[in-house]
């Protein structure tokens, strides 16, 4: 905390009897440095003292108590791993929050996909969020927004954390206005993280009076043009790591330690210079390269040698090259399907495919390739694109030949020509789109696993459907029962929500894998 910063009243109230002033101090033995509170200011209690019944001081402190507790949540860190170079960047944004200013200011930080966005808006999050009134950390804007009912989640986000209130609007705009009446006196923090569409800002952080004052709107980009046409002018363009952090970063992934074994160092020297101080890269290969032998290193950099202009996705690769089969399969499945599902429910689908789930994603967790965040599944952006590019050069030209589908346009041209290859279609429209789908495709697909189809207006459905299936979401499937010859044996996971279905199949079916709490 800050020399002279502005404490919370707290610090006046006195504490020298009752239960809740030991669990207080108890609290604050225990987090020290994170409380929002001068310790100085709290006398300890004195143990002999008998506890007296002190009527309204007993619940003012209670509540005191409470307060802290609050704030404590709110002081403790969403990031835990070692950062490097932070302070610097941390530097330059302090000076564009510009505390003292009473106006509301919007900051951008803007630059390519994994040079360390987001982990510096969180670190900033963290530290400051207890000197204002409401604070909200929205995170993955773009992804959520493009989901179905994204925005008003969004929406709804905001106002609970900041103002504890649900909206009970039904459409965005009337949020809107919920949101401008709420906040409007209030002195926020809300961050974006993650926009990449104008239209976005206009939904959750329109004008400059939607805040109070004081409030400080800091949105996270790859798009500087987003950023400029909403009139943010105090952006903060984010640097890539100097050659000695980004040996340190990358010496904790590849030796656990902040400096490289000796005989490792020069070529770890090289490494670096390929990552060109992109934390994400540092992170890849250095976790990549942990424990391996001298041979192995010097065969990543010869192949890194190889990389014509030095594309990072290219450099990101050599590490899912590296990957056993079944590891490959798990990763392409997490970048094309699964991507920010529970973890367990991530492993009991892949499990269903004999893919030994909890070895394998452990294995893509040390390598840093996808992280674990509230028991889901997460992969950086870059490393989904990476996932998604390694599938369309199984066909450049034919999406029909690819294992996995995850955009509308391959689905569209897959079904035209499809083959026996493909195992995962995702499709999910943020809008209803009516498809010219030709079904009888669905019939040369006998390895499909996974099917997710969401908001694709069809006449009618498939009259065949894969038995190797594992997963099975089709909203507003259009006929009125599955496809006869379908027998479900694998499958793990059916939902059917707003479909025409009457009577989902004829007679007794044996479906041992289902789990209980499907939906129909
Ligand atoms: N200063 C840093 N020190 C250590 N690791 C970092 C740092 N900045 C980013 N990283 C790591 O790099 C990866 C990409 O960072 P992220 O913030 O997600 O990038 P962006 O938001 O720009 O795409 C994350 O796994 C993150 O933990
Ligand atoms: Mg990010």
């Amino acid at each position: 905390m800050q020399e002279g910063a502005r404490l919370p009243a707290v610090q006046c109230a006195s504490y020298s009897t009752c239960i809740e002033s030991n669990l207080l101090h108890n609290l604050i033995r225990k987090n020290p440095g994170r409380l929002p509170v001068r310790v100085s200011a709290l006398k300890k209690p004195d143990k002999k003292q008998r506890v007296k019944d002190r009527g309204d001081e007993s619940q003012s402190i209670k509540k005191i108590v409470e307060y802290i507790q609050c704030k404590l949540s709110f002081t403790l860190p969403t990031i835990s791993k070692n950062l490097v170079g932070i302070d610097s960047r941390l530097k330059v944004l302090n000076e564009y929050i510009d505390e003292q200013a009473n106006d509301t200011l919007f900051i951008g930080i803007c630059g390519m996909g994994g040079m360390g966005k987001t982990t510096v808006a969180r670190v900033l999050y963290d530290r400051i969020r207890w000197q204002f009134g409401g604070s909200c950390f929205l995170a993955n804007v773009r992804e959520v927004f493009a989901e179905k009912d994204g925005l008003c989640r969004l929406q709804e986000q905001l106002l609970s954390e900041i103002s504890m209130e649900l909206p009970t609007a039904r459409d965005s705009s009337r949020r809107i206005d919920l949101i401008k009446r709420r906040l409007r006196l209030k002195k926020v923090l809300l961050i974006l993280d993650d926009v990449d569409d104008e239209e976005q800002l206009q939904m959750l952080a329109a004008e400059h009076g939607t805040f109070g004052p004081g409030s400080r709107i800091i949105i996270t980009s790859r798009n500087k043009h987003v950023l400029d046409s909403h009139g943010v002018t105090r952006i903060y363009e984010a640097e890539k790591l100097n050659d000695k952090d980004a040996l340190i970063l990358f010496s904790w992934k590849a030796f656990k330690r902040d400096q490289p074994a000796e005989d490792l160092s020069e070529l770890s020297k090289q490494v670096v210079g390929y990552a060109n101080g992109l934390p994400l890269a540092l992170e890849v290969i250095g976790s990549f390269l942990h424990k391996r032998g001298l041979r192995e290193w010097k065969s990543a950099i010869d192949r890194m040698n190889d990389i014509p202009d030095r594309k990072i996705i290219d450099v990101l690769r050599i590490s899912f090259d590296g990957l056993h089969e079944l590891e490959k399969k798990i990763f392409l499945d997490i970048a094309c399907f699964l991507k920010g599902m529970k973890k367990d429910r991530i492993t009991r689908l892949l499990d269903s495919c004999g893919f030994h789930a909890d070895i394998g994603m452990q294995a893509l967790i040390e390598k840093s390739l996808i992280r674990v965040s509230r028991d889901e599944i997460r992969m950086h952006n870059l490393l989904q694109k990476m996932g998604e590019e390694i599938v369309r050069c199984e066909s450049p030209e034919e999406p029909g030949r690819r294992s996995r589908l995850c955009t509308y346009k391959d689905v569209c041209d897959a079904l035209k020509d499809s083959t026996g290859k493909i195992e995962s279609i995702f499709v999910d429209l943020p809008k209803a789109k009516e498809a010219p789908w030709n079904m009888t495709a669905f019939s040369k697909m006998t390895k499909l696993r996974l099917l997710k189809i969401h908001n694709v207006d069809l006449s009618e459905g498939p009259e065949y459907l894969s038995n190797e299936l594992r997963f099975l979401e089709w909203h507003a499937y259009p006929s009125k029962s599955l496809p006869a010859c379908y027998r479900l044996d694998e499958l793990v996971e059916l939902y059917m929500s707003c479909s025409s279905i009457e009577q989902l199949w004829c007679g007794c079916k044996y479906i041992p894998e289902l789990v209980a709490n499907t939906t129909l």
